[in-house]
């Protein structure tokens, strides 16, 4: 009986069953392609849009106080105006006392919330957390945003770095990362809430020469983040990596094209105004609508040796244009 069976058609006739395997192997991939896209969408579309409908209170839900490092300028400033705006007391920590004093007070007195400064120089390293634990004790800290960092002054080959490039590299932008987040965490898990913003970097994608050692301290940044944030899922702890491109900030002031601020460069304000929503709503994330663009491009679809090689070329190009107005000037 099962001999007269009839045989059932293969599902496309045309193809032999080499051509069938590639085929079907072409179709999965693509699938994986498409679904890859679309969660991509609904996930940015869930941090950057969804988040705006819902007024989160930070206080509420992470606590009363936010520390943000290297506040005084940039980024970490504009991420601690966004925190006062949202109600919460501000520890602020940076370099500089006079800018300190000044960025307190202003945020003091249009926002309406308690600010506390600690000036320190991350450069020194251990000692001066010694400072920092003092300011933080019997706070109920909400917020700790892991901002501060320093770049080479402008692309260069590394041996032209100085030491104290290498040591301010290594201790301000690797070494507060954890040890910060050492002295906020305890306190945070016996509250069961709280939130980690850590500033990495598009740089951290892939090596990038010319500016080797700034690119391999923010990735630090975004494994040691990546991996912190997977540790305290459901403690009640959130954990964000954020990963902007160019954000026109005094850290870019070596050329005017990446200084200049523009769609793809915004300044620090439209940067962290933003990258706030985000909070809660993605765990790691570029924080500015443009630069996920750029960051899902380049992690999707750039080798890495198109991506070294494109930034080598970028900055040496960098570096002639600095070099050659500085020429002008002189003249
Ligand atoms: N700008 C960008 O294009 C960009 C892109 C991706 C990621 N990021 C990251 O975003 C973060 C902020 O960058 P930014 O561009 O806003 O920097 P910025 O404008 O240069 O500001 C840096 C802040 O950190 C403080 N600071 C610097 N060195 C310090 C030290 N040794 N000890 C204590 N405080 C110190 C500065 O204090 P003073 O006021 O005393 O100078 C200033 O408040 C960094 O981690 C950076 O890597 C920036």
């Amino acid at each position: 009986m099962g001999d007269d069976a009839p045989e059932a058609a293969p599902l496309l006739p045309f193809l032999g069953s080499f051509e069938y395997v590639l085929t079907v192997i072409g179709l999965v991939y693509t699938g994986k392609l498409v679904l890859e896209g679309l969660w991509k969408l609904i996930t940015t579309a869930r941090a950057h849009l969804w988040s705006r409908l819902w007024n989160k209170k930070l206080v509420e839900t992470y606590g009363k106080w936010a520390v943000v490092t290297g506040s005084t300028d940039g980024i970490g400033k504009e991420y601690a105006r966004e925190l006062a705006r949202r109600g919460m007391s501000i520890l602020l920590i940076s370099r500089t006392q006079e800018k300190l004093n000044k960025v307190a007070t202003e945020i003091a007195e249009e926002f309406g919330v308690e600010t506390e400064v600690v000036a320190v120089d991350f450069i020194s390293g251990r000692p001066v957390f010694e400072d920092v634990a003092r300011h933080l004790q019997d706070k109920d800290i909400g917020v700790l945003v892991n901002n501060v960092g320093v770049m080479l002054p402008h692309p260069m080959e590394f041996e032209l770095a100085s030491e104290r490039d290498i040591w301010a590299h290594i201790n301000v932008n690797v070494a507060t990362v954890p040890v910060m987040t050492k002295l906020v965490l305890p306190g945070m898990l016996l509250r069961g809430r709280g939130a980690i913003i850590n500033l990495s970097s598009i740089a951290a994608t892939y090596p990038i020469p010319l500016m080797g050692i700034y690119a391999a301290t923010k990735a630090f940044v975004d494994f040691f983040s990546q991996a912190l944030e997977w540790e305290y899922r459901g403690s009640g702890i959130t954990v964000q990596t954020i990963t902007p491109s160019y954000v026109a900030t005094n850290m870019l002031k070596f050329s005017e094209l990446v200084h200049k601020p523009g769609m793809l460069n915004p300044t620090a304000s439209t940067f962290v105004s933003h990258a706030i929503h985000t909070l809660g709503y993605a765990a790691r994330t570029a924080g500015y609508w443009a630069h996920g663009i750029q960051c899902y491009l380049v992690e999707r679809f750039l080798d890495r040796w198109v991506f070294m090689y494109g930034n080598y070329l970028w900055n040496s190009y960098l570096l002639h244009n600095m070099k050659k107005s500085q020429a002008n000037s002189r003249r």
